[in-house]
């Protein structure tokens, strides 16, 4: 279920795989149609959710988006007896609602920005009086990674947190964390964590982090200046616990937990906790994996995870560059005609065909590149060769992307004093 390059990074590496035997994507884009079924459906409608999977007699239903399981799709698929990727409404709160996932790591005790949600105006200068530059507001709901301001200005934090009042959304403060960020997606079942490998993901809109934030610009894989035990420390550290400590609540998580990190000069600390597979991180590590995915999806749906072999990676890294429609992040002009998007590596998102059988944007962020290399500079020019053939009027992308890695200039800070 979806439309994103997620979705299709998703698709491909289902349909290259020699376990599955049919596949459909719904509601799909212009590229899942080339490697799928296409179903219509309406995520936001569980009860078409459970007639479309029962229909087409579904082995498996993989959800994508977290719109759709914050919206407990993934309960309503398991209620109907069919095995479901993804977790329950409940669970899915650990990304729906961040005062919900701070409650959760301050029992677990896994290290996180400290944090104050403000739900009346007249709170606000209080509120922010306790934080120094940079502030960091939020939106305490889902805001596709685009509710969040992190600014030096005091000025511009206070705008922000006004206008998401203004909208009925509380304002969640948070105190800065520095040092470089990290995603590890992790398979979970029940209390059985298995990490992927870590990715990095660039969320403004600009070279140089340049711009506001978008969500997510690019991606790579694995990560060259991390130590080989970063996963192993990071579920032991962080996503373990959390694991565990949902099992505890009787909300038990299953599917993918994403744990977006800072890993800063006292340790890792979370930024925050997705609920399903990171778009774009999700086109970088899926370009690595060999072990065939439907049997880790299945195996944790069906609460076998724990028996699973140790997965297996290609060697090398892999780099995606989105490609976004004029004007995105704000207002994207869609309905251009894209075309030399049917290379190798490209991913389709915000795409569908037109009557005419043009491929056109209908969305931001239009299509994600990727590429993969024995190293990450290798992986770097495959991707931005496979690029180069991509027209799409008024289209931007980010030159950078994995540049400051395959440079070696990202460190974690070190503590002081
Ligand atoms: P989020 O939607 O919470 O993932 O935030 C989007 C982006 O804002 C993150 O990937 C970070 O780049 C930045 N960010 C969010 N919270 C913090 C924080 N407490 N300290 C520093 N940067 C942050
Ligand atoms: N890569 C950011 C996200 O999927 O939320």
């Amino acid at each position: 279920m979806g439309s994103g390059a997620r979705e299709h990074a998703i698709a491909v590496a289902l349909a290259q795989d020699p376990e599955v035997t049919a596949l459909a994507v719904a509601p799909g884009n212009a590229g899942t149609a080339a490697v799928s079924e296409q179903l219509g459906l309406d995520v936001t409608d569980n009860g078409a959710v459970v007639d479309v999977a029962r229909t087409w007699k579904a082995d498996l239903v993989v959800v994508g988006p977290e719109g759709p399981l914050v919206n407990g799709a993934a309960d309503a698929v398991r209620e109907a007896g069919i095995p479901c990727f993804g977790p329950s409404a409940e669970a899915a709160r650990i990304e729906g609602s961040k005062a919900f996932a701070k409650a959760v790591m301050s029992a677990a005790g896994v290290p996180t920005a400290s944090s104050v949600v403000v739900d009346n105006p007249a709170h606000l200068d209080t509120a922010l009086s306790v934080f120094t530059p940079p502030y960091v507001v939020k939106d305490d709901g889902l805001a596709a990674g685009k509710g969040v301001v992190v600014s030096g200005d005091v000025e511009v934090a206070r705008a922000h947190a006004l206008g998401l009042l203004a909208a009925g959304h509380p304002a969640l403060l948070e105190s800065f964390l520095d040092g470089p960020e990290a995603s590890l997606f992790c398979l979970v079942d029940d209390a059985t964590v298995v990490p992927l490998l870590p990715a990095q993901d660039f969320k403004r809109v600009g070279d140089d982090d340049s711009g506001p934030n978008t969500g997510g610009m690019g991606a790579y894989c694995p990560l060259p200046w991390a130590g080989e035990g970063l996963a192993e420390e990071l579920v032991a550290r962080v996503v373990a616990p959390v694991a565990e400590e949902m099992v505890r609540r009787g909300t038990p998580f299953t599917g993918l937990l994403y744990a977006g990190l800072a890993l800063t000069s006292q340790g890792p600390a979370v930024i925050e906790f997705n609920c399903r597979f990171g778009d774009p991180e999700t086109q970088a590590v899926l370009a690595l994996l060999r072990t065939p995915l439907s049997r880790l999806l299945l195996a944790t749906a069906t609460g076998t995870l724990a028996e699973q072999p140790a997965i297996e990676w290609a060697e090398g890294s892999a780099v995606t560059v989105v490609v976004a429609a004029e004007g995105y992040p704000a207002t994207p002009r869609l309905g251009d005609v894209i075309t030399g998007a049917e290379g190798e590596g490209v991913l389709h998102a915000g795409t569908r065909r037109r009557d005419d059988g043009a491929v056109v944007s209908s969305g931001g962020r239009v299509l994600s590149v990727v590429g993969t290399g024995t190293d990450l500079a290798a992986a770097r020019a495959e991707a931005y060769a496979r690029l180069e053939p991509v027209r799409l009027a008024g289209s931007h992308h980010r030159t950078d992307i994995g540049l400051k890695a395959e440079r070696g200039e990202v460190t974690v800070p070190v503590a002081q004093g």
